[in-house]
């Protein structure tokens, strides 16, 4: 769904490492950090709660749960690995490949998503992984 970028100036988006804050954009230098300009148009099935997108550029499915919370996951499914087949419907997301669910809250037992701390401050989003 979205192009690869490795400009990096337009796309909405930081990924780690960042230099020094004083790149191409307004992005961290935490390692591991990933931060997403909600206002840019790559990211608008977020903006409404129970919007989602399998955010291939940096392998996470995202999810906004509330005006004020959206869940990150890695988009590895934990069966046998697809990364782009998911659908999201009753709070599961669904790997096609061998239509396996798996819960959108990291709850359950068994083979989990891998689930990643959040923060939306104004309008960013960022991912800690
Ligand atoms: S790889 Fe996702 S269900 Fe098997």
């Amino acid at each position: 769904m979205l192009e690869a970028c490795s400009s990096g100036d337009d796309d909405g988006y930081s990924a780690a490492p960042v230099s020094n804050g004083g790149g191409m954009n307004s992005g961290t230098s935490q390692d591991t950090a990933v931060t997403i300009d909600l206002n840019n148009s790559n990211f608008s099935e977020l903006a409404s709660v129970g919007g989602w997108m399998n955010y291939m550029d940096e392998n996470m499915l995202l999810l906004r749960i509330s005006d004020t919370q959206i869940r990150a996951f890695s988009n590895v499914c934990p069966h046998a690995g697809a990364n782009n087949q998911w659908s999201h419907k009753n709070s599961n997301f669904v790997c096609s490949n061998h239509n396996r669910s798996f819960s959108d809250d990291c709850s359950g037992y068994g083979l989990k998503l891998t689930c990643y701390n959040t923060m939306i401050e104004g309008t960013t989003l960022t991912v800690n992984r």
